[in-house]
Parts: C-alpha cells; structure tokens; sequence
C-alpha cells in the first residue's frame, strides 16, 4: 500500500485544499511509492502567509541559535543517512552509493552553514568624517521561494535552504514532483531540530499550479531555482519583472579534454564516472570529450568497453552502477537525442536503445551511449541532453579545444586530463566555466566552494561555499554619528580648493 503524504504549512501537515492527489513512482519498476497532495495557488498562499507570519519572529531569534537548528537537522540526517538513501534511489533511481552521497552532501552544507551562524561577517570601516562611526551587515531579504530538482533532492534543497535559514529567512519550497518522499524527510527533520512553525513551509505540486503562483505571488521577495534553462529563463522574466531577486542554477553541457600525454586509463575511469554516474542526470555530468587526435581511437576503445561492461539494475541491488533514467519522458527524450546523433552522422560505437535484458523492461533504462567522430556544433555536442549519452569530439592542440568548450551557451564545470603543469594551468585560467578541474571528472563539487556557472548556466550567482549567503541576504548599510553636532559627508570635509 503506497503511503498518503501531506504538506507542511505553518507547523501542520495538511491535504492539499482542492483534494487532488498525484502518485510517486519507482523508475526501476514503475511500482507507486507514494500519494502526495496535487496543491494549488490556494494552498501557496496559505504558505505563504505562514511564512509571513513566521518571519517576524524568525528574523530576530540571534543568528547563532537559528545556526544550531540548522546543526541539529545536520547530526538527525546523518542518523537517518540510510533510510533517506534507500527513499532517494527507491524514487528517482540513481543507485544507493550515490544516493548516499547525495544526503552526505547535506549533511556537510548543514555544518558548513550552522558555522556561518557565528559568522555572517559584515564590515565596519572609517567614516570620512570625525566622530561618526560606518559599517555595514547582512540582513535576511524576507519570504523566499525555493524551487527544486529531482536529480539531486537532498543536496541542493540543502544548499538554498540552510543558508536561507541561517540568515534569518523564512521559506517556501516546492520540491520536483518526482522526489517528494526525499523533500518530505528534509522537511520532517527540520520539524525535529526544533524549527518554530511557519519557517519552513513545504507545498508539493506541479510547476504550473505551484512553482508560477510562488514566483507570481507578492509576499515571496525571492525566488532560488535549479532546474531546466527553459524553465528558469521564465522564471527570470516572471519575477524580474515583479522586481524580485532571481536566482538561477540551470543547465550545463560539460566537457573533459583529454590531451595526447594524459593517462588514459584515468581517463576513461573519470569519463565513465561523469558521463553515466547518476545515469547522466547532473548538472555536472560529462557528456563531451575534446580529445586530441593521437589518443582518440585508443581513449574510443577504452570508452566503448568500460560503456558496454556497466551493469544496469534497480539501484537497490548490490553490484549495480547504472540505474534507470527518471522517468519514461526523460527516455523518449534520450532516444530522441540518439537518433538525432544518429541522422547528423555521428558513429554510435556503444549502446543507443533500452537494454534488451527483459528483467529491465518495467523500468525506465536506458543503455550508456558513446558516439565517435562528433562535429563540435553537432546537436548531441552542443545541446544538454541529461541522460547517459556521450559525444567524442576530436581537437588538434589545447587552444581548439578550450575554443570549442567556451562556444557552449553553458559554463557549468569543464576538466583536463594532461602530465603537462604548464597545460593545467593554462586551462584553469582560459576554460570558462564556473568549476574547472584538472586531472578529475567534471562531477564532484564539495560544498564547501561555490557552486554554479557562467552563461546560460546561471545569472551571476553562486549557491554553497563562502558565497552561500548571497542570494538570501540584503546588505544594510549604518552610520552613527557620535559628534552631536550636523556633519555633512562630501561636504564639511571637501578637500577641493574652493569648496
Ligand atoms: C547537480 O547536478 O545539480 O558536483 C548537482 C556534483 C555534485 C552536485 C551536482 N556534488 O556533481
């Protein structure tokens, strides 16, 4: 019997107000997990007005001991480490090691932001003028709306909201309608830690009855988002155009060069790794190489081995390394990508279909897939696809291939492989991609760095790192003037002649 879940609105777990209800499925077996409420604008308002309300006194609880919820969630995750895992694989698939890395990625933004409690410096500097004293601090924006993936549920809702609430926010979050049961734990945990009612308000539903209303909706200052360009973008032109703060994490079409002196083997580990580690669904996941003419065909052969050997299964099972895609829309669209490569004259050299093992059938699998001798403005090589499917793209020297990287409408995370330091660094100064990494595969970001991209990646910010608390704060800025007489800054102390 699939359990019947609720949303959380100011402290109380309630049905959505219209009833409505949508099944969560496994995508290794298409079996129902669970029933969640199917909200509305309704029940966004509702939400919001907790959170409203939430915010008066939220705001003025010291920063230190908001932080110690936050630390308090971090050390019930990591108890619960294993059933949030097993939730996470059970309804979208990636398999449990991974899964596991998802939820650790939440722990550690727990502890990385509980510490940002105690620090959440701002700056005092000298006035201009004599006995006057300048400074300047952080203060939480309001309402923010958290809008988020189902790739990585646990990680990323970490990392917008911990911050958020760190400094002081108070939040709405719709989570993907493919994780729910992963948003439901997040949520749950925070209950537990302590949260006061109202801080933190969780609406499950679809984009169009619950992500529009939020960015449409007058009491939420702030909307964080990751997800699809094309969704972000309307996001962007939505609530910019209510003045609202945007923020936007969006798609990526990642690329790992491989030069004529890298070591192959560790190559080809990383490459695997990137391309069809969480079945190509990250943001970060490789799905280019630019790899340098004399080692293509010996780097193709080693691709197309390691690709046909990975063993497809539910990520439950022991010994699996590739789960199913998502859900069977995101096969259609892989295949889709497939035949495109295809047509466009791409070699296909491994996988492009279902697997034919009949023990796969019920789930949403598809066969990890590498394409030869790729034009680099072909579709499958310019287009993010976010499925396994790979596009080897053969360069003359390190200048065409950061040429070819930096053509891409996204900068999310690139990666070289050479012996060579002076190489390495020149990459990491010219590939232009918010994450560079040398000799490593394009997925891994730890949280303790900012995370994010440049171009159609994002709009300008970071999430995670020392940059976590930009997108959820406002920056105040305070004068005391402690002469006891009117001192006129620009003017009293002019030190042009004749002013
Ligand atoms: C994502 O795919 O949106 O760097 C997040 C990584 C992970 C996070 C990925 N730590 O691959």
């Amino acid at each position: 019997m699939a359990e019947t879940y609720q949303n959380s609105i100011g402290g109380r777990w309630v049905a959505a107000r219209g009833g409505s209800t949508f099944c969560n499925r496994n995508p290794a077996n298409g079996e129902v997990i669970g029933e969640f409420p199917a909200s509305g604008p309704e029940d966004v308002g509702d939400a919001v007005e907790a959170a409203r309300r939430a915010y008066g006194s939220w705001r003025l609880v010291p920063a230190p001991k908001r932080a110690e919820i936050v630390f308090r969630a971090g050390e019930l995750i990591r108890g619960r480490k294993e059933t949030i895992a097993c939730a996470m694989t059970r309804e979208m698939g990636k398999v449990l090691v991974e899964a596991r890395g998802d939820v650790q990625e939440g722990i550690d933004m727990a502890y990385l932001a509980a510490g940002e409690g105690r620090r959440m410096y701002g700056v005092t500097t000298p006035s201009e003028m004599r006995d006057k004293w300048a400074m300047s601090a952080r203060v939480p924006i309001g309402v923010v709306g958290v809008v988020t993936p189902w790739n990585f549920p646990f990680a990323i809702p970490a990392w917008k909201l911990m911050p958020a609430l760190v400094a002081g926010n108070t939040a709405v979050f719709k989570p993907a309608g493919d994780t729910p049961e992963s948003a439901w734990h997040f949520v749950r945990i925070f209950e537990e830690a302590g949260l006061p009612p109202g801080v933190l308000n969780l609406v499950f539903g679809s984009g169009s009855q619950v992500g529009d209303p939020m960015v449409a909706h007058p009491g939420i200052q702030a909307i964080s988002f990751t997800g699809s360009t094309e969704v972000g973008l309307g996001i962007a032109a939505k609530g910019g155009a209510l003045g609202k703060r945007i923020t936007l994490e969006m798609g990526g079409k990642n690329a790992i060069i491989v030069m004529e002196d890298a070591d192959l083997q560790l190559a080809t580990d990383a490459i695997a790794w990137s391309a069809f580690g969480t079945t190509g669904q990250r943001c970060t996941a490789c799905s280019r190489v630019l790899v340098h003419e004399r080692v293509h065909d010996a780097l193709a052969a080693l691709l197309v081995e390691r690709a046909r050997g990975l063993k497809l299964g539910d990520g439950l099972e022991p010994g699996t390394e590739v789960g199913p895609l998502v859900n069977p829309a995101q096969v259609e669209r892989v295949h889709a990508y497939v035949e495109i490569g295809t047509q466009e004259g791409a070699r296909l050299a491994a996988g492009g279909g279902r697997p034919t093992d009949g023990r796969l059938a019920r789930g949403s699998f598809y066969q990890p897939t590498v394409f030869t001798g790729v034009r680099p403005d072909a579709r499958i090589a310019v287009e993010e696809i976010f499925g396994p499917v790979l596009a080897l793209v053969r360069v003359r020297s390190l200048e065409e291939a950061i040429e070819i990287n930096n053509a891409s409408r996204y900068g999310l995370s690139s990666s070289i492989f050479t012996a060579d330091v002076n190489r390495a660094f020149a990459a990491m100064r010219d590939l232009d991609t918010g994450i560079v990494y040398v000799n490593h595969g394009t997925t891994g970001a730890e949280t303790h760095l900012p995370f994010g991209g440049t171009r159609g990646t994002g709009n300008g910010h970071r999430e995670a790192g020392h940059t976590m608390l930009d997108p959820f704060t406002e920056w105040k800025s305070i004068y005391v003037d402690f002469s006891g007489r009117l001192q006129r800054a620009q003017i009293d102390n002019a030190t042009e002649p004749g002013s």
